[in-house]
């Protein structure tokens, strides 16, 4: 099993030491894990220019592909990944945001659906929670299959230590997340996450290319024609005549809108 742990501090803070403690807890019970890190502040990743490119001609046009491809590849090495990120504002931290908007792509031809996350958060006072949260919402748009969460009130600005009752937490979060790799457990999507995949599919395949302007979602969806979400995902029937019907209505706008991102 690979857990890649993605550092999205500036600093090696409150946040990594209760990330060690949780790696700890997974060494402890399977010695065969491999873990690797990724520092994103040593990534020195530029800001997202919005140029559009990856949506419109596809992620490699980035002007920060070389470094983006970086982090793509090692997610996609890994089997899950362990996010590390400070509550900075009632959210994640600006570098971390600044990766997600260079990969906000996903959420229009999203990947990662066999792969899980632990999103690891602490705050000084209040919004830990929202921070986790909002960084799993952004996940299930790119495709990740599950998200566990583990938002922490350390009540400090730099010298938290885990205490008892935060470990002991964090065992439970953690154990759910290793039971599930260990298993590959796999869970089906939520309706959230149903529509994009079913609305994006259906609009590029009826309306086709804007011949003036063309996508890379044009290029992308064909491959999942006739299906409701990712193959090898469960899907039950319900979610399955869900998506249908997401697709019949976005059929219906796509004579209406036809994606194209003019520029
Ligand atoms: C820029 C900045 C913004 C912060 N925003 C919040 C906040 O919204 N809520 C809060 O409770 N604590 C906030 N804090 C405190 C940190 O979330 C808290 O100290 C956290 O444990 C720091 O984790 P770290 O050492 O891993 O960076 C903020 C700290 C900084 C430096």
């Amino acid at each position: 099993m690979k857990i890649l742990i993605m550092n999205g501090s500036p600093h090696r803070g409150n946040t990594w030491r209760l990330t060690q403690a949780v790696k700890e807890i997974l060494a402890g019970w399977d010695a065969s894990i491999e873990f690797s890190e990724i520092h994103l502040a040593d990534l020195a990743l530029p800001f997202c220019t919005g140029c559009s490119n990856c949506f419109r001609k596809g992620h490699r046009h980035c002007p920060h592909h070389e470094k983006v491809q970086v982090i793509m590849d090692l997610i996609e090495a890994n089997d899950a990944v362990i996010f590390s990120v400070s509550c900075f504002q009632g959210h994640v931290t600006g570098i971390l945001k600044n990766l997600t908007d260079h990969l906000a792509f996903l959420i229009h031809r999203p990947r990662y659906f066999h792969k899980k996350a632990l999103i690891i958060s602490t705050a000084g006072g209040v919004s830990a929670a929202s921070t986790t949260r909002a960084l799993a919402a952004t996940l299930a748009g790119w495709g990740f299959n599950k998200s566990y969460q583990l938002p922490i009130i350390a009540f400090s600005w730099n010298t938290y230590k885990p205490e008892q009752k935060d470990l002991q937490r964090a065992e439970k979060v953690a154990r759910r997340f290793y039971q599930d790799l260990k298993a590959q457990r796999l869970y089906a999507p939520s309706t959230g996450v149903l529509i994009p995949f079913n609305l994006f599919q259906a609009l590029c395949i009826t309306a086709g290319d804007d011949p003036m302007f063309p996508t890379e979602d044009h290029h992308f969806w064909p491959k999942y024609y006739g299906m409701q979400y990712a193959p090898g995902i469960p899907l039950p029937l319900h979610k399955r005549l869900l998506g249908m019907m997401i697709y019949s209505i976005g059929k219906r706008l796509a004579g209406k809108y036809i994606i194209s991102y003019k520029k």
